[in-house]
C-alpha cells in the first residue's frame, strides 16, 4: 500500500491536543503517516477551538490557508474538527464549500469511515451528533518514542454551564471514564516508557459522579500513584467549587502527586462570579488556596482570569486585584470577555466596552508579570525536583526540564539524563524560567 500523509493543525486546550493524537492514530490504521508538511499530504485535518473568538478567527484563517493546496492537488482532502465544528456544524461549508468533511467531538472513532466514504463517494460527509457513550476517550494513542510525559483523558464534556462559557455545548454533559480503563492505559503508557501522565478532564474534582462505580477523584488519584514506573502525576483543570477535602489530603500524602494545581479563579468579585455563575465565593475560593498551602507550602498555584465580563465595574475590577495581590498566583492565564452565541451571558446588560476590557487585560497582565518573576526569585537557592525533558533551546551544553510546579529549567548536563529525575539547585529566577546547576548524587 501506497503511503498516504495526513497533516493535523490544531487549536485549543489539551483536550484537543489529546483528541488530534487519537485522531492520528486511528488513521494510521488505514495507512495514513503524520507529517509536519501540509503541501505533502493527502488528507488535511483542522481540530478548531471556539472557547473565544479570537480562537474561531485563528482556524479558519489556517483553513483558507490549508485549503490552498487543493488547488496543486486536486486529490488532497480536507476535514474541519473538533469543538469549533462542534459548534458550526453544516455551517463550515458555508464559511468555505471546498471542505470534504465536518466532524463533532464525539465523532472521532468514526473518521476511518468518513475519510473513505468521501474518497469513494466523494461527496460531503458531516457527523456532529452526540453519543451517550464516550467511545472516543478508549482509544490508545502510543506516545511518540522518547516522550516521557503524556495526557489521559478521564472524562469528557461539562455540566457547570458557566455564564460565559460554550464549552458544555460543544462536549456534552459530563461522563467518566471507568478507572480501570483509566489505569490500563496509564500501564501501557509506562510500557512505552512515559513517566508522568497528565489526568485530563474540564472539572478532574467531579470525577466519578454519576456513575455505576464507585471511585472519585482523590481515590483514582491513588490507584494511579500505585503503579510502578509513574513517577509524576498531574491533572487539569480543577474546579475551585469541587475541590475536596480528599483532593488536598492527596496533596498530603501522595508523593508522585506533583506541587502544582491549575485553579481557575475568573474574578475575585463575588458580584462577577456570582454572575458567572462559578458557584463559590471569593471567600470559598482563599480558604481552599490556604488549605492546599497549609499542606504544601511550596505549592505552585496557577489561575485562569477574565477581564470585562458584563456588569464588571471598575470597583470589581479592582476586587480582582486585590485578590491578585492577595494570592500571588505563580503565573495565570488572562482573557479578556469573549460574547459566545448560546452562552447565557450573552443575554446579561452592561457589556464592557473593548477598550476598556483591554486597559483591564494589560493592568492584570503588568501585575501579574511582577508577581510571577517574584516567585521565580524567590526560588533561587532551592533544590528542585527536575524532570528532564531534552536539550535546552537556548544552548547545546544546556538541558531543559520541568519542575513539579511546571517551571522551565535550564541546566548543564549530558544527554544521558534525559528521561531522569534529577536534583537542580536554583541559582536565578526569570520572567519565564529557571537557571540551575545540578547536584551530583
Ligand atoms: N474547564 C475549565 C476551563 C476551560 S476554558 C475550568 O472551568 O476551569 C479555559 C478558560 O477560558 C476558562 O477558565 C476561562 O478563563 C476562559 N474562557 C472561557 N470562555 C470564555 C469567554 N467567553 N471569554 C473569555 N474567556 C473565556
Ligand atoms: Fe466552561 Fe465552566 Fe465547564 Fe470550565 S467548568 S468548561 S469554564 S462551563
Ligand atoms: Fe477550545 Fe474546546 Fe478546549 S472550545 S478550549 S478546544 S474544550
Amino acid at each position: 500500500m501506497k503511503n498516504k500523509y495526513l497533516y493535523i493543525e490544531t487549536f485549543g486546550c489539551q483536550m484537543n491536543v489529546h483528541d488530534s493524537e487519537q485522531m492520528a492514530v486511528l488513521l494510521s490504521g488505514v495507512g495514513y503517516q503524520l507529517t509536519d508538511h501540509a503541501q505533502k499530504a493527502d488528507l488535511i485535518l483542522i481540530n478548531g477551538c471556539s472557547i473565544r473568538d479570537k480562537a474561531e478567527q485563528k482556524a479558519f484563517s489556517e483553513l483558507g490557508r490549508l485549503l490552498k493546496f487543493k488547488d496543486k492537488n486536486p486529490r488532497l482532502i480536507v476535514g474541519f474538527g473538533g469543538c469549533l465544528a462542534q459548534h458550526l456544524g453544516e455551517k463550515v461549508y458555508g464559511r468555505d464549500k471546498r471542505v470534504d468533511f465536518v466532524f463533532g467531538t464525539h465523532n472521532i472513532h468514526q473518521l476511518p469511515r468518513m475519510v473513505d466514504a468521501v474518497l469513494k463517494e466523494r461527496r460531503r460527509v458531516t457527523q456532529v451528533a452526540f453519543s451517550d457513550k464516550i467511545e472516543s476517550l478508549g482509544i490508545f494513542a502510543p506516545p511518540p518514542p522518547g516522550s516521557l510525559g503524556a495526557f489521559v483523558s478521564i472524562m469528557q464534556g461539562c455540566n457547570n454551564y458557566c455564564a460565559y462559557c460554550v464549552v458544555p455545548y460543544l462536549r456534552g454533559p459530563e461522563m467518566s471514564r471507568a478507572p480501570e480503563d483509566i489505569c490500563n492505559e496509564v500501564e501501557k503508557l509506562t510500557r512505552c516508557g512515559v513517566q508522568e501522565v497528565t489526568l485530563l478532564g474540564q472539572n478532574v474534582n467531579s470525577y466519578g459522579q454519576n456513575t455505576a462505580f464507585d471511585c472519585d477523584f482523590p481515590k483514582l488519584i491513588r490507584l494511579i500513584a500505585r503503579i510502578d514506573g509513574i513517577r509524576r502525576i498531574r491533572f487539569t483543570t480543577s474546579h475551585p467549587k469541587d475541590l475536596s477535602d480528599g483532593l488536598v489530603e492527596c496533596f498530603q500524602s501522595e508523593k508522585k502527586l506533583c506541587g502544582h494545581i491549575h485553579l481557575p479563579v475568573q474574578s475575585g468579585s463575588n458580584r462577577i462570579l456570582k454572575r458567572m455563575n462559578r458557584g463559590y465565593t471569593l471567600e470559598q475560593y482563599l480558604a481552599k488556596v490556604k488549605r492546599l498551602r497549609s499542606v504544601r507550602p511550596t505549592m505552585a498555584i496557577t489561575s485562569d482570569i477574565i477581564v470585562g465580563f458584563p456588569g464588571e465595574t471598575q470597583k470589581d475590577f479592582e476586587e480582582t486585584i486585590d485578590m491578585m495581590e492577595k494570592i500571588r498566583f505563580d503565573s495565570i492565564f488572562s482573557f479578556k470577555y469573549s460574547e459566545r452565541k448560546g452562552t447565557a451571558a450573552r443575554q446579561l446588560p452592561d457589556k464592557v466596552p473593548e477598550a476598556e476590557k483591554r486597559k483591564r487585560l494589560i493592568r492584570l497582565q503588568n501585575l501579574q508579570n511582577l508577581h510571577t518573576q517574584e516567585k521565580n526569585t524567590a526560588l533561587e537557592g532551592s533544590i528542585q525536583q527536575v524532570l528532564v525533558e531534552g536539550r535546552s533551546k537556548n544552548s547545546d551544553l544546556d538541558l531543559m526540564g520541568r519542575t513539579e510546579g511546571w517551571k522551565i529549567v535550564n541546566f548543564r548536563g549530558g544527554s544521558d539524563l534525559i528521561g531522569t529525575l534529577v536534583d537542580v539547585e536554583i541559582t536565578r529566577g526569570f520572567l519565564h524560567s529557571l537557571r540551575g546547576k545540578m547536584i551530583e548524587s
